[in-house]
């Protein structure tokens, strides 16, 4: 297939064109690079052994989306591009809404004017909001508490009405919950800019020296460490996901919007990720217990058997293989894309 990657220059989407490559199917990248680099692509290009054609506007720009799905044939469009810091979506709310609902509308009018009937939607579990029920399984109702989940839900119910609307539209919802992890080779991996706003990228900006000490944020939660549980789930476990998803919407037409939870099914505590990244690389890593922050959940894990009775995929890899790889990557470029070749 040639599949249409939005954002595929950013953490999870280059893991993914990786895999759709090695799993043969050609790729085209449209990345504004608002939130990633444009070193990325070599390494991009190094791993998959090809070149990568790559467009650099933003997703909301329809008439260069027209032009390009007009010059291209695309089979179907995996849509990671967004904006996904929760906090910032708080300060800056319109510049959310616009930015994630504006990319899929976009995407939906011209794959509508061009006959593309494919699209892998990067959801998140945020959608959960504030439910306590775990494991989280996909017919749990959707809300949230915050601008960036509620662009999520907005985005599952335009894509669920298209898809209602039009017959020939087939339309994947892909729930992440917490992914962390690198590609094993080292050369590519989460680079987030200024102050990390996620735990293993702050952990392993600890361990490396950029950052003094982590802040656990919480310690009187109801589990069996005090501190909140979550489900990381590998990169790569996750880009198999999509390649999974995409191949099962191509070959069962009668799937037309379909929800899927991409986890592990286990939940790990802040205190259970520091000690496993001591381990991966070798170093103490400092840190303090620390206020409890606003909107955390105590406890999220998925539930992952639909994805697996479904699209035949399963999560393999150990919170020990997410924090080696993410240590490998970290150690080996500091500064993420900007450490010198
Ligand atoms: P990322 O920021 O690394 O990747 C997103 C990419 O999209 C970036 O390369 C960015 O430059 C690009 N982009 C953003 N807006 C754009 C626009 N208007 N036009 C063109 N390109 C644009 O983030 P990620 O972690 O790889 O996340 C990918 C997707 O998965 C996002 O939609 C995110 O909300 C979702 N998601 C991420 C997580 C997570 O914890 N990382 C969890 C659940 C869901
Ligand atoms: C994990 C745990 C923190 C940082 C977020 C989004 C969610 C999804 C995934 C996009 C929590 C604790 C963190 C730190 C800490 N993204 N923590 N010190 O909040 O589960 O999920 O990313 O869709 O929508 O909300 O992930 O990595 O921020 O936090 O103690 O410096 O680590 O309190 O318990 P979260 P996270």
């Amino acid at each position: 297939m040639r599949v249409l990657v939005t954002g595929g220059a950013g953490y999870i989407g280059s893991h993914t064109v990786v895999q759709l490559v090695a799993a043969g199917h050609d790729v085209v990248i449209v990345d504004s690079f608002v939130n990633s680099s444009p070193k990325a692509l070599p390494r991009i290009e190094a791993l998959t052994g090809t070149p990568i054609e790559t467009h650099s506007f933003d997703v909301r720009d329809e008439d260069k989306l027209s032009l390009l799905f007009a010059e291209r044939t695309f089979d179907a469009v995996i849509h990671f591009a967004g904006l996904k810091a929760v906090g910032e979506s708080s300060e800056i709310p319109v510049e959310y809404y616009d930015n994630n609902l504006g990319t899929t509308f976009a995407l939906l009018r011209a794959m509508k004017r061009h006959g593309v009937r494919t699209i892998v939607f990067s959801s998140s579990a945020t959608v959960y909001g504030e439910t306590t029920e775990v494991p989280m399984h996909e017919e749990l109702p959707t809300s949230s508490t915050n601008p960036y989940g509620w662009t999520k839900v907005m985005q599952e119910q335009i894509l669920t009405d298209a898809a209602r609307a039009d017959e020939n539209l087939h339309v994947a919802l892909l729930r992440y919950f917490n992914p962390v992890g690198a590609h094993a080779s080292g050369t590519i991996g989460e680079d987030p800019q200024g102050i990390p706003n996620n735990l293993m990228p702050f952990i392993a900006q600890v361990a490396v020296g950029r950052r003094e000490k982590l802040q656990v944020f919480g310690d009187d939660y109801d589990t069996p460490d005090g501190t909140a549980l979550r489900d990381y789930i590998h990169v790569e476990d996750l880009a198999a996901g999509h390649v999974a998803a995409l191949e099962h919407l191509k070959t069962h037409p009668d799937v037309r919007v379909r929800a899927w939870n991409l986890g592990t099914g286990r939940g790990s505590s802040v205190l259970d990720m520091v000690a496993a990244f001591e381990t991966a690389s070798g170093r103490p890593l400092p840190y303090e217990i620390a206020a409890r922050r606003p909107g955390d959940l105590a406890v999220c894990y998925a539930d992952p058997s639909r994805a697996e009775a479904e699209l035949g995929w399963r999560a393999q890899r150990t919170i020990e293989q997410m924090c080696a790889d993410t240590w490998r990557w970290q150690s080996e470029n500091p500064q993420g894309y900007d450490s010198a070749d």
